[in-house]
This record gives C-alpha cells, structure tokens and sequence, in this order.
C-alpha cells in the first residue's frame, strides 16, 4: 500500500542507510578468493568461533561453537527450525502478544497450539501471573522477544528472577529467547540476554539475526544458541530445510566481528535517530509511547481519532502519505489500543518528512 500511494514507509522494519563498506568489501574479496561451496551445515567453525567469542566478550556464558551454534537463514529460519524440532501435536507454546508474525505460524505448522498472552500495558512487560496461570501438563515453551519488536520495550532484572523462578518451577519447560534486537538498546541500558545467566542458557534457545545488526536485513543471516542435545535435534531440521547458509557472507562476518565497534556502536546511532523522531513529533498530537531499545516507536493516536488501528493506519498512508503499522497485527484476537509502530532505521530527512505530516493531522 505504502509503494501504491507512493508513501513514505516507516511500516516495514528495515533500514534505509548503507551497509558499511568494508563489509561490503568482505564478501567481495571472499567471492572473489573462491569461498562460493557449501559452508558445513551448521555453518563456518570460523564464524561459530566468533560468535562465541563474541558472546562472552559481551558478558554471556561461554558457549561451545562446534556443538551450541548454528548459522541460519536469519532469525526467522532459527526460529522455525527450533519450533519444528521441538514441539510437536499436543504440546502447548505461550507467546507474548503483541509477537512478532512468525511465531504462531512455525507453532500451528508444527501441529502444536499456540497459547497468546497478551503483555501488560502500558509498558508491553510480561505479566507473569497470567504466564504461570496459563501453563499446562502440556506447555512445553515459552517465548518471549527483548528489547520488544513492536513495543521497544526491554527485560528488568525484575523479569529476569521471575524467569528464571518460572523455568526452576516447570523443569519441563523450554524457553525460547529472540534476541534479535540486542544490539539496539538505549538510555545507557544492559540487554539482559538470557545467555548471562547460566541457568537461563541452559534451558533455552536463543537466536540472533545478523541482518539486524549490519543493517543487511536482504543478507538473511542469523544464528541460533542452544545447549548440544537441543541443538542436535534443532540441526535435524535446518539441514533438510536449508542445509547451510551462503559462504562468502559468513566468512566477511566472521572477520568484520573481531572489532567490537562493528555492532556495539548501533545503540547510540540508533538511539539519535529515536530521539530525532520524538522529539519531531513531540508538537503533534501523536503520543510517544516510550522506546527503550529496538528501531520501532510506538505512537498513540487516541487524541486523533476514534478509527480502528487498521482503518486509521489505512487513512494515514492513503490520505496522508505516511505508512506505519497497526499494532493490533501483532495479535491474534486484533486487539487494538489505538497504536501504531514507526520504523526509524531511517535519514533524518524521511523522519523530519513523517514528523512533519504527523504534526499537520
Ligand atoms: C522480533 C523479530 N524476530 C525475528 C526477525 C527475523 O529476523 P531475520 O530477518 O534475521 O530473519 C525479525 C525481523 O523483523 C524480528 O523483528
């Protein structure tokens, strides 16, 4: 709709400045020497060691590259192929809504059920008296998203004990972390990534997206984390689903992580340009709901209009020229509080332009 009526997309989350160059280079250099075969299916042992390192270089738990990471064709394909080796019919998934879109599907394609909790509002945190209310004989995951695609809201230390309360009372239940936002986190704040925390590691999967962080969403390339026996069953489905990951792409990463600037440099460019677009917009009458990581900022228009969040999403790329996302799309039941979400991976010039029509409605 956005390329219909030739609006400006801040709808879709993905960045609209460059790659860096000497990324770029990379992959060149290693086309170019001949790195175009198949990876190994679990991925480059130069990439895994990196990660690795990279992990614990940021305060995770040491993690073993040959047998506790795979390369995947994004976050997305780490996902489905965890939910796909590990659930199955009768087995119960909980999702924190509002979620990311691919979750509920991988659940319902893998014949389990899907269980949506909504999170608490205003501040988009888990409500884990409704969590624990809601576990079964026959829950077997749970997963949750921080820092929070749509909300940007992130994890407490608060959330972290409940966690790990919540994983010590059910020995059965495995949790499913994307943490594919961690390296967009702002106001000087920690992710508290559950692979700080050894216990929290080991009873959990945690994947990762590269196109995220090197602003190279169409590379699609990412990673998943598990302990070795969840890993080998999770290895089970990527190797008939995709196999491997392209070669060139994972040898240039695995270089360009050994400086740590290459992704710890993101909350603070990242965290100029929400700032940038809440304050372009603090003169209208569009609410900011407060981001504290990721590139989305939740705005509510209660004091504009009465319209369904669809509808009035509708309105405001058609009439106005502006597309953003209704929140209600991330839940099941279409709840709709009146939100939308705004991508701000984005020049200054496209924010001060959405800014601008934001103000004259
Ligand atoms: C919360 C969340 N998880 C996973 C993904 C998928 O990541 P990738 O593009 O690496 O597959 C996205 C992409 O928007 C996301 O927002």
């Amino acid at each position: 709709m956005a390329t219909e009526n030739n609006a400006l997309n801040l709808s879709q989350g993905f960045p609209e400045f460059p790659v860096s160059q000497e990324l770029i280079d990379l992959v060149y250099r290693n086309m170019q020497i001949g790195h175009n075969q198949y990876a190994p299916m679990p991925g480059l042992p130069i990439l895994r060691e990196a990660i690795a390192g990279k992990i614990q270089h940021i305060g995770g738990v040491a993690i073993n590259a040959d047998s506790e990471i795979t390369v995947t064709v994004g976050a997305a394909e780490a996902i489905f192929s965890s939910i796909m080796a590990l659930v199955g019919k009768g087995d119960e998934v909980i999702v924190l809504e509002p979620a990311y879109d691919c979750y509920i599907p991988a659940i319902e394609l893998a014949g389990a059920t899907p269980v949506p909790i909504p999170l608490n509002q205003p501040d988009f945190s888990p409500n884990w008296q409704l969590i624990r209310e809601s576990i079964t004989s026959n829950t077997k995951m749970l997963m949750i998203n921080y820092p929070h695609n749509p909300s940007g809201a992130i994890l407490k230390p608060e959330d972290i004990v409940e966690l790990k309360q919540l994983l010590e009372d059910y020995p059965e239940l495995m949790l499913l972390s994307d943490e594919v936002y961690e390296h967009i986190i702002f106001d000087g704040k920690e992710h508290l990534s559950v692979l700080k925390d050894v216990f929290l590691a080991s009873r959990s999967v945690v994947v990762y997206s590269f196109g995220k962080t090197f602003h190279a969403t169409g590379w699609k390339i990412g990673y998943v984390v598990a302990p070795e026996a969840i890993m080998h069953e999770i290895r089970k489905v990527h190797q008939y689903n995709c196999f491997t990951v392209n070669t060139p792409t994972q040898f240039a990463i695995a270089e360009y992580l050994q400086n740590e600037n290459n992704y710890l440099s993101l909350n603070d460019m990242y965290e100029k340009k929400r700032d940038f677009f809440a304050n372009a917009v603090s003169a209208s009458k569009f609410k900011v709901v407060p981001s504290y990581g990721t590139y989305f900022q939740i705005l509510s228009y209660d004091e504009v209009s009465d319209l369904p969040d669809m509808e009035f999403a509708e309105k405001l790329t058609r009439e106005y020229g502006l597309a953003s996302i209704p929140v209600s799309a991330f839940y099941s039941n279409k709840k709709d509080d009146h939100l939308l979400r705004f991508c701000f991976a984005k020049g200054e010039d496209t924010l001060q332009k959405a800014a601008d029509i934001l103000c004259r409605i």
